[in-house]
């Protein structure tokens, strides 16, 4: 991938701050907003928020379905931890600002000198507000861009509904286009928030206060009590319909999938239930579930009591529900503590993988689970065998990249590894209690890598000296690649795969024979991995004959199958795969079936074709990997 932000590029981020502002403005200017402008603490924003704090949100905001903008106001309420600081830096990027007030008793809203500095790349463009002494509060009237990369806008023709969608996905570092705020994960701040949508669709948040049902006023009232980072800030729009599952769970989704998300998500209270046994109380009030229309770039979205998932792990047999498992694994890793920079991503997702694990232990056993481990330590060694140093240590060397760019394998598998041989030198007992520990120490709060070594110093390794030692831990911390004493996971069920697999290829077991239907999706995905490059159009047909992988409604299924049929060039599968390109914006889907036909001679024009049909429909974040993969970006 393309580095956004090179050594060089961060000189040019001292930024020289453009003026906006009518001359009279200009001329009042205190030396405080003249001053440059460089990222703060953390590296991917602009924030000083050493020097005064964002503590709570106010907005106000209406969603124009036609125009696709996000416009209002937001009313951020300050700490000023240095009250000589006498600015506001708060990260935006394509944001109409209209107005800069600081509002005063009365409902009188006094004016407020602000500027906009240089765009810097993904990083947007800092905006500048003096804060006169004794100002505790800004309100920012303003609106989104509607090219904003952290919202899509689907219109009618676009969803199963037929009625127009909205949907934000924030992390790492775009709640900036579309809420100017302080967009770094190290600030947390709880919020408050009206949202004025079309009488005939719902406005859901992840927030307390999500309606049951769409009232006629089109307006909805939320409310976080919980601190948050930027990053959860999440919020949706669109002909939602809920449907209960348990006493502090449910599920929204459109009329068309609604009725299949409330069965395939039914042991969603159970989960829950799991995860307040393992690390202690779920301390987010409800957890719901939102599920997106198909073009939803990611698998799932952590937001804080409603996370977002695809609809492509609907498949009919809670065969794909992995995927909740981490995302609600993340209202304990990730939402309580949270990484406070990117580099320290491996804090969020490398503890929600092993917790991830211990959940789907508990629901489907452990040999389930060891297969699940099995793949992702496959998956692993393949990345880092391909990975720079920088980024193949736990902490990732991305201070100057683009964020996106901490979103490897890495930070997840490595991650999860890591915790996995802790728990191996010192037993379950001893690394539960210390998750649970931690988690109530660290509870609400944003911490690095350091403050958690520090913590495991004194809490795990000195009461067991002869397991673990630091020199082990700082390998796993800062050295590239997986520690010789790493413990591999082992699952004799993909030996038997293969065994079949081997057999059916050389023709010594029949297709109707594979015992397809007796494995579990892990299994089956292991079968399709393995033939990659090895099938012949003829083969392709034999096995889905049998097997009726083309029609197949499990989607990671079916995704092995139509990377198969582009290797084999097998034309029902090809013919399959343009639909899916029309409707499926799952990155992890899309990006290496564009690639895997970009890289065959009859296929990239296709494609490239087929892409700019599907564009309208995709998420601006499919569309940067989708024009990478096929090499049609611009710029
Ligand atoms: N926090 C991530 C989603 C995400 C990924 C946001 C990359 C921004 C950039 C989420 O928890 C996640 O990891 N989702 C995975 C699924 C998970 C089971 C590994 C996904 O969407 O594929
Ligand atoms: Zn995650």
């Amino acid at each position: 991938m393309k580095r956004i932000l090179t050594g060089a590029t961060l000189v040019a981020l001292i930024l020289m701050l453009v003026a906006c502002q009518p001359e009279s403005a200009q001329q009042s200017l205190d030396p405080a907003a003249g001053q440059e402008v460089g990222t703060g603490p953390d590296p991917h924003s602009f924030a000083e928020y050493e020097k005064v704090r964002v503590s709570h949100l106010r907005m106000d905001l209406t969603a124009d379905m036609d125009e696709h903008v996000l416009s209002g106001h937001v009313v951020l309420e300050l700490e000023r931890i240095d009250p000589d600081h006498s600015r506001l830096v708060l990260d935006t990027r394509g944001l109409d600002i209209r107005d800069v007030t600081a509002p005063e008793s009365g409902g009188e809203h006094r004016p407020l000198t602000w500027r906009l500095g240089e765009e810097a790349g993904s990083l947007g463009r800092p905006l500048v507000i003096l804060l006169p002494a004794g100002v505790e509060a800004v309100r920012i009237d303003y609106a989104s861009s509607p090219a904003a990369f952290g919202l899509q806008w689907l219109d009618g023709e676009q969803t199963s509904s037929g009625q127009a969608f909205m949907f934000s996905q924030s992390q790492p570092h775009y709640a900036r286009t579309w809420v100017p705020l302080q967009d770094t994960p190290a600030v947390r701040y709880t919020f408050d928030a009206t949202v004025r949508v079309p009488d005939d669709l719902m406005a859901v948040m992840g927030a307390a206060g999500n309606a049951f049902e769409r009232n006629d006023r089109g307006e909805y009232d939320f409310h976080m009590p919980e601190p948050v980072p930027s990053y959860l800030m999440a919020i949706a729009v669109g002909d939602l319909e809920f449907a209960e599952i348990g006493s502090r769970s449910g599920v929204y989704a459109e009329p068309q999938w609604i009725e299949a998300a409330a069965e395939e998500f039914d042991v969603l209270e159970e989960m829950i239930d799991i995860g307040v046994d393992l690390y202690g109380e779920y301390r987010w009030g409800r957890y719901d579930l939102l599920v997106l229309p198909p073009s939803f770039p990611f698998g799932g979205m952590e937001n804080p009591r409603l996370s977002f998932v695809t609809p492509t792990i609907i498949a009919g047999d809670g065969s794909l529900l992995a995927l909740v498992a981490h995302e609600l694994a993340h209202s304990w890793s990730g939402n309580l503590v949270t990484n406070a920079a990117w580099r320290d991503l491996w804090l969020n997702e490398g503890f929600t993988v092993y917790f991830e694990s211990r959940v789907m232990e508990a629901l489907y056993g452990e040999a389930v689970e060891r297969q699940l481990a099995v793949l992702e330590w496959r998956d692993l060694v393949e990345e880092l065998e391909n990975t720079s140093d920088g980024m193949a240590s736990l902490v990732l060397d991305v201070d100057d990249k683009d964020p996106e760019q901490a979103f490897i394998g890495v930070p997840y598998a490595k991650g999860r590894f890591f915790l996995d041989w802790i728990e191996h030198r010192v037993g379950r007992e001893a690394i539960d209690a210390f998750l649970r520990a931690y988690f109530d120490h660290f509870a609400f709060q944003s911490i690095t890598t350091i403050t958690f070594r520090d913590y495991l110093q004194a809490n795990l390794v000195a009461e067991y000296p002869d397991a673990l030692s630091m020199d082990e831990v700082d390998q796993w911390l800062y050295e590239p690649g997986l520690p010789a004493f790493a413990v591999a996971p082992e699952s004799d069920a993909f030996d038997r795969v293969d065994d079949w697999r081997e057999r059916w290829l050389a023709a010594e077991a029949a297709t109707s024979d594979l015992p397809f239907e007796q494995w579990s999706v892990y299994q089956r995905l292991h079968f399709l991995i393995g033939l990659e490059d090895s099938l012949e159009a003829e083969r392709m047909t034999a096995l889905d004959e049998a097997l009726a992988l083309t029609g197949s409604g499990n989607y990671e299924i079916l995704f092995e199958w139509l990377m198969r049929s582009i290797e084999a060039r097998y034309e029902p599968g090809i013919e399959r795969l343009e639909t899916f390109l029309l409707n499926v914006g799952r990155n992890k889907f899309t990006r290496p079936l564009y690639s895997a036909l970009a890289d065959t001679d009859w296929g990239r024009d296709w494609a490239i074709e087929v892409y700019q049909r599907a564009r309208a429909g995709y998420h601006p974040l499919t569309r940067q990997a989708s024009e990478r993969a096929l090499g049609i970006e611009e710029g």
